[in-house]
């Protein structure tokens, strides 16, 4: 599993095989050295692979980017309570794209990470949450869990070791708010799925109570590759504090959308360029470094760094590290609205200031799309997002308190207009249509 060198900044590892047809299959994962890397790991004692992906330095690809050696490292591995593996693939996030086609692709790589971080925690039973509206990713997830138990890699005596474990695949109903850890665990348990209250944290008191890490399906897939190639290869890449590749989901207007593998440190020009630049050879208006929760920037940040460190000192954050792209054909004002319409449908309800909120926040930013904005009310836009922000019981709340304030730091020109002019007089709707020259 070496990376190969495509280009001068990308570095397909995880991508290496996705244009084999096969890879889906045990076989064809086999054959380009699948499951080597568990055997490597079950040679291991499970410290001494939660020691290596430590020292790796790894961090979590779901949004937060938490270190993930450590928060394995964070299970107590005494007492009489089982302890739990939980996927969490139910990428739902507004642009982010990367889970899902990793799972279409190479479905046993996921299972083979799953295996070696089920044995690291010393889990007995792992659960992959799979958002339910893509059943593909289920059916192919299933599928490789189905074909790994028959090759002996799951179940009694994994690979032939002392080591049992069970995989369980669970698709989920279609809220985003279950990607949010502890609603995840809630829906898992059969509940309506609404984030718990930490601490307890789930690492001690996760599904049924019992002690359990929650990692994103790319966290996971990473693994395998760590115990393959070593921490100081993993290291090789990135920076100090951002080791490591990740799978960068190019989305909105550009021409060639997709995943671009590249290690962290890639700037958003160099990604852009990889991606055919902005259709019809027009300008960036602002973009996203990684789905809709966090703040945009715009074209003068193009080459800050891709790493966790470079976006916090450019006041946003690397998040799922799906950057979503948008031209100067686009309304800032409309799609702070339609990013502001998805919070609200799907905040959980379960504490007021993001459940009251967001409808108050997307009223008056209807409005605003109509031409009938009122100046008075871009302060009230503020002070409800300064509301929501830190108040809320979740982070999703925090998310939706962040496209205002952030568009109005380099748009505020545009809600100006919004008070006398409706949005389609000033952008024609026509001209951000996704046709591309490229496609056609
Ligand atoms: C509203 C909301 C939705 C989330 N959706 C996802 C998701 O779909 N996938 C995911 O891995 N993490 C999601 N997260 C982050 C998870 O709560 C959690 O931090 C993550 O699964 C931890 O995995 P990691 O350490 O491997 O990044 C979401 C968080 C919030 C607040
Ligand atoms: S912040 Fe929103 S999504 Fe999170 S618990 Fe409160 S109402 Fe639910």
């Amino acid at each position: 599993m070496a990376a190969k060198r495509s280009s001068q900044k990308l570095r397909p590892i995880i991508t290496e095989h996705w244009d084999d047809p096969n890879l889906f299959t045990l076989a064809g994962y086999q054959k380009v050295g699948g499951y080597k890397a568990l055997k490597a790991a079950l040679k291991k004692t499970p410290d001494q692979v939660i020691e290596l992906v430590k020292a790796s330095g790894l961090r979590g690809r779901g949004g937060a980017g938490f270190p993930t050696g450590m928060k394995w490292g964070f299970v107590p591995k005494k007492g009489d309570k089982p302890r739990y593996l939980v996927v969490n693939a139910d990428e739902s996030e507004p642009g982010a794209c990367k889970d899902v086609p990793l799972m279409l692709a190479d479905p046993h790589l996921l299972v083979e990470g799953v295996i070696i971080t089920s044995y690291a925690i010393e889990a007995k039973e792992a659960f992959i949450y799979i958002r339910g509206e893509v059943p593909e990713a289920v059916r192919r997830v299933s599928w490789a869990v189905k074909e790994a138990r028959e090759a002996g890699l799951i179940g009694r005596n994994v690979a032939g070791s002392d080591y049992s474990l069970e995989v369980t695949v669970h698709a989920g109903a279609g809220a985003y708010i279950c990607g949010e850890e502890t609603a995840l665990l809630d829906s898992l348990e059969g509940f309506r799925g609404q984030p718990r209250l930490k601490p307890p944290f789930p690492a001690v008191a996760g599904l049924y109570a019992a002690p359990t890490v929650i990692n994103n399906v790319e966290t996971i897939a990473n693994v395998p590759f760590i115990v393959t190639n070593g921490a100081e290869w993993f290291r090789g890449y990135g920076t100090e504090k951002s080791p490591g590749f990740k799978l960068w989901a190019v989305s909105g207007h550009v021409e060639r959308p997709g995943i671009y593998e590249a290690p962290f440190g890639i700037t958003m020009r160099e990604l852009l360029d990889y991606a055919g630049g902005v259709r019809y050879g027009r300008d960036v208006k602002f973009w996203i470094p990684g789905g809709s929760s966090v703040p945009m920037l715009t074209a003068e940040h193009l080459d800050i760094p891709l790493t966790y460190e470079d976006l916090a000192a450019a006041g946003t954050m690397l998040g799922t590290g799906t950057p979503m792209v948008f031209d100067t054909t686009t309304s800032v004002v409309k799609a702070v609205t339609r990013w502001l319409e998805f919070y609200k449908h799907e905040s959980c309800g379960k504490c007021t200031p993001c459940r009251e909120g967001t409808y108050w926040v997307v009223d008056i930013l209807q409005r605003f799309e109509q031409g009938d904005g009122k100046k008075t009310e871009l302060k009230l836009l503020d002070d409800l997002s300064n509301q929501i922000e830190g108040r809320s019981f979740c982070a999703l709340g925090d998310a939706a308190a962040t496209p205002f304030p952030a568009a109005m730091k380099y748009f505020a020109d545009e809600f100006d207009l919004a008070t006398k002019t409706p949005v389609d007089k000033t952008f024609d709707p026509a001209a951000t249509m996704l046709k591309s020259p490229v496609a056609v």
